[in-house]
């Protein structure tokens, strides 16, 4: 069979549809471009703007094919599959299969009975409580990715409620892996060639805090992580500032692999807000982390996710996250207008900002991001490090070819080498000669020995 994935949202649904696609060809079927899949699997989002919308969209594209082939069936995964469900079996004849993030584990077996034709339509979309192990391809049958960066999940779902969130809704209550899983996976991957991962959960933070966890608290997972031979570099997100332990804050100063970088949501600089966010951390709770990050790993590059015209937010509100802003001196950030998600409380929070109001803050919030992140990669002009290459540069010129690499905090650095290919995953010295309005160019520096 001839399969299709295209992909909607966060790192967590990037990398799902990726394990989706192995055990989909550990299975024998073969990932094709958008004109001669079989089978199309659309895997979803819903955090914000109108997912819904774009989901039936997709579907109705779909739908086109079934001209050329009649066999042509669609499944819908992630968080849009979780709240529409079996909706979509009325309104979309083609579409075979739902699942929601708790169910993936058994989409692949599901596609496979529904081509064959033991099964007519699937719906996996019950809740669980225990993480639920996922196959793991044959390591022979699937090749080591070339980039040799590898994503690695440990847990699911979220206990949070942030008052604006969808994600427990959707994905169900926090289930943290086993961590003897979770080290062995990365082992393997290690083993295997992979040089870099990235630990992934909605609240890495608070991994170990439910049964799933063994009673092993995050510090300790990220330190038998780092402790895995030619593992260069370690990396984890989503962080909720409310769970950062000490010792997670000591880990950016003890453990040479683990990237100097951390994505810490703020969502808002006001203390109103924020407590109307149900977030359980102020401004000063914050920047005391903010403070002891910077004090165990000086050069740790701050990013954050921020939302403007939450239900309520003042001037003066607005005002206070942008001080927070400047005071933390993000990298870089992703900003959202708020935006009503069914179910959440904050649905009944009033009053509501203008979407007017909501879209000059957002403009002016992103030009002061926008001034910081120049001023930071200034900064970096004249710095010797090193950049683990992606890929091939989008920016090619007549000279030699420009690669695409990153630092080890995670910017991208091009770099003009010599070299046409063989180059990804490779770790090249570099010098930063200039700093782009969002990324760096280097040079290759010569070896210091
Ligand atoms: N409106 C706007 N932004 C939202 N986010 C989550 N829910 C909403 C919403 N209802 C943003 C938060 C979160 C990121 C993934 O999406 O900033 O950190
Ligand atoms: Fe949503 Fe808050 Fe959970 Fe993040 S921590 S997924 S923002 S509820």
């Amino acid at each position: 069979m001839k399969f299709h994935i295209t992909t909607f949202g966060c790192q967590m649904n990037v990398h799902d549809s990726e394990w989706l696609a192995r055990a989909l060809e550990a299975r024998g079927w073969e990932p094709a471009g958008e004109d001669e899949a079989q089978v199309y699997i659309l895997n979803t989002c819903s955090v914000r703007d109108k997912p819904e919308q774009k989901v039936y969209s997709e579907l109705g594209r779909v739908a086109a094919h079934l001209r050329r082939d009649p066999a042509v069936f669609a499944a819908v995964g992630g968080c849009v599959a979780q709240q529409v469900g079996r909706g979509f079996f009325d309104r979309f004849p083609h579409v075979r299969l739902v699942f929601g993030s708790d169910g993936i584990a058994g989409a692949p077996g599901a596609l496979e009975r529904i081509a064959q034709g033991r099964d007519d339509r699937v719906a996996l979309l019950d809740f669980v409580n225990i993480y639920e192990e996922r196959e793991r391809p044959n390591e022979r049958t699937v090749a080591v990715p070339e980039t040799r960066q590898a994503f690695v999940n440990i847990m699911q779902g979220c206990d949070n409620f942030c008052a604006y969130c969808i994600v427990p809704y959707t994905r169900g209550r926090q289930k943290s892996r086993h961590p003897d899983a979770v080290v062995e996976e990365c082992r393997a991957l290690a083993a295997s060639g992979v040089r870099e991962i990235t630990l992934l959960g909605q609240n890495v933070n608070s991994f170990g805090l439910d049964k799933g966890g063994a009673g092993v608290s995050f510090a300790d997972l990220l330190r038998r992580v780092a402790a895995i031979d030619g593992l260069d570099r370690l990396r984890f997100t989503t962080s909720h500032p409310k769970d950062i332990a000490p010792e997670v804050i000591a880990a950016f100063g003890e453990l040479p692999n683990l990237c100097p970088s951390l994505h810490l949501p703020l969502q808002s600089g006001s203390d109103a807000v924020l407590k109307a966010m149900r977030r359980r951390y102020d401004r000063t709770r914050y920047l005391s982390i903010v403070d002891a990050l910077k004090a165990a790993r000086p050069d740790i590059a701050l990013t954050t996710d921020l939302i403007v015209g939450f239900p309520g937010e003042t001037e003066a509100d607005f005002r206070d996250t942008l001080e927070m802003v400047e005071r933390v001196g993000y990298e870089s950030s992703f900003s959202f207008k708020y935006s009503d998600r069914p179910g959440v409380a904050a649905v009944n929070m009033e009053p509501k900002v203008a979407p007017e109001e909501a879209g000059e803050r957002l403009a002016r919030l992103q030009s002061l991001q926008n001034s910081i992140t120049r001023k930071c990669l200034k900064k970096l002009e004249g710095v010797r490090t090193d950049a683990f290459i992606e890929g091939l540069s989008r920016m090619q010129d007549d000279g030699p070819t420009w690669w695409k690499g990153r630092d080890p905090a995670g910017r991208i650095v091009n770099v003009p080498l010599a070299e046409g290919d063989g180059l990804m995953g490779m770790m090249i010295p570099v010098s930063i000669v200039e700093a782009k309005k969002h990324s760096l160019v280097g040079e290759k520096a010569g070896s210091p020995w």
